[in-house]
């Protein structure tokens, strides 16, 4: 039966740009900002029957980031309203909560548009407007998206940054959505060649036999009719600073194997892939935001399933590299795959710096929660350089230690190393993953993020949609974009 599924990016589909003067007298709705001092010059359309000052009064509105307070107007004799929008102080992270607030009140609208403050973080209102806006669907589904959202004033530049920012984070949400009855390794990779094709990106992909040397990835997809593949993404730009490396998780779907998940555990699996989305989402953006730095892109996809030809606990494979593991456990297999790419980066590549993004560990989750992503980091500057990434676009990290005494967990009686802790003890599991990848990245300046929390949500909030997030695009982005620094020196 052919599939007839074309997830629809309607959210994203505002149009950011300057619409010359005053609000397009068309759209079904207009928001205004206000701040926390005096409220707004009246503008003429803005002429309501209740003074805005009583009415924002009455609402107890002092213009806070996210409250948005209706205000009638009398337009051609009938009654419009305009959505007087808080902009608190200003600041990306104000902004970007108002823009998410304003859009969430259009929702069903034909189009909104935003004027946008005379001051503050522009981009961040667009890029909060617009992921708030995100929707997915197949068919008929619940949700229904604002049909267009318009920019009124702000900086050309701002507007289509954050445009930018909000499309690449959009473009991980929907690989993360999509089922994996579409969302095989084999149309994760086709999606990586789309995205390589439509931003002047170099693409390389290896699959069957070419695995050979890859032994976790093959290992991991051996259960599954859907073949395993390793994806290459490059962006090359001129006299590049530095060589940065992205490697992605890019489970397309996670039973646990014959390590089998339970039903509860296993429903939201279609989104371990969230890693790898990440690093070919914000690729897709490297040379709109002339990223200074070569990058190489990274992403180990396959289905990790159960079948007579899946891996079995007690088998030993063979890692990129000659490395041998000892799989106790089939459902620690993102670590599995990821040490080919981590192995095969630090052989073949010759990276200044290695980033790999994987939804990992429940264990993450459980430390940290869903609103932040655990970091852990073999370099100091590395791991500011994505802190402050983070900080800066909303998506926050939490540094975690490599904790060295922890490393013996991993011995195995029969291999060079066992994928799980060998008590199984359970304790520390975030870590364990992180020191079992540390082994392959050859000492190399290298940080791991580990987003099982923050790449799916369970609800609507601010500019996070229910599902995938596209957690980590926004921070690479933010980090590959600025990364002025010169290389670090390796080794130091
Ligand atoms: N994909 C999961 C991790 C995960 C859990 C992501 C919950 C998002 C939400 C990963 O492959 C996994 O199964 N990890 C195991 C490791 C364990 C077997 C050591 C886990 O966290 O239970
Ligand atoms: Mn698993
Ligand atoms: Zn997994």
């Amino acid at each position: 039966m052919p599939i007839e599924t074309t997830p629809v990016l309607t959210g994203s589909r505002g149009v950011a740009g300057r619409d010359g003067a005053g609000p397009a007298p068309d759209a079904d709705l207009v928001a205004v900002p206000f701040g926390p001092g005096p409220v707004l010059a009246p503008a003429p359309w803005l002429e309501s029957p209740v003074p805005v000052d009583a009415l924002l009064a009455h609402h107890e509105a002092k213009g806070e980031p996210g409250e948005v307070v209706e205000v009638p107007t009398v337009r051609d004799g009938g009654v419009r309203r305009v959505l007087l929008y808080g902009t608190g102080d200003g600041s990306a992270a104000a902004l970007r909560k108002a823009g998410a607030a304003v859009a969430r009140r259009a929702k069903g609208r034909a189009s909104l548009s935003v004027v946008v403050p005379s001051e503050g973080e522009t981009a961040a209102l667009v890029e909060g407007a617009l992921l708030a806006a995100y929707t997915f669907t197949i068919g008929n589904g619940r949700t229904k998206p604002v049909g267009e959202i318009v920019f009124l004033g702000g900086d050309e530049r701002d507007l289509k940054r954050g445009e930018a920012v909000a499309r690449a984070t959009a473009l991980a949400r929907d690989l993360v959505n999509t089922p994996s009855s579409v969302k095989t390794p084999a149309w994760l990779a086709d999606q990586a060649k789309a995205v390589a094709a439509g931003s002047g990106l170099g693409v390389r992909v290896w699959e069957g036999p070419e695995l050979g040397e890859f032994g976790g990835i093959r290992a991991v997809g051996q259960g599954s009719i859907s073949p395993p593949c390793l994806v290459q993404l490059s962006y090359t730009p001129e006299n590049p600073r530095a060589h940065v490396v992205l490697a992605g998780k890019g489970i397309t779907f996670d039973t646990g194997g014959l390590s089998l998940k339970p039903t509860e555990g296993m429903k939201t699996m279609k989104t371990d892939m969230a890693g790898g989305a990440a690093v070919i989402a914000a690729m897709s953006a490297l040379a709109a935001f002339e990223a200074p730095v070569r990058v190489t892109g990274l992403v180990a996809c396959a289905e990790n399933s159960i079948s007579g030809s899946a891996q079995r606990p007690g088998d030993v494979i063979t890692q990129y590299g000659g490395r041998t593991v000892e799989v106790l456990n089939t459902d620690a297999e993102g670590r599995l795959v990821l040490a080919d790419a981590l192995a095969y980066a630090h052989a073949e590549l010759d990276p200044d710096v290695v980033i790999d993004v994987a939804t990992l560990t429940g264990a993450a989750k459980v430390a940290l929660g869903v609103n932040l992503g655990a970091l852990y980091a073999t370099d100091e500057s590395l791991a500011a350089g994505l802190i402050a990434a983070g900080e800066a676009g909303g998506e926050r990290l939490w540094r975690m230690p490599l904790v060295e005494d922890y490393r013996a967990m991993l011995d195995s009686d029969v291999a060079d190393l066992a994928n799980v802790d060998r008590t199984m003890s359970g304790a520390a599991g975030s870590i364990a993953a992180a020191l079992f990848l540390q082994e392959f990245t050859g000492g190399r300046p290298w940080a791991h993020l580990d987003i099982a929390g923050p790449a799916r949500a369970a609800s609507d909030e601010g500019e996070i949609t229910k599902g995938g997030t596209g957690f980590g695009v926004r921070l690479l982005l933010r980090y590959l974009a600025t990364a002025s620094r010169p290389a670090p020196v390796r080794g130091a």
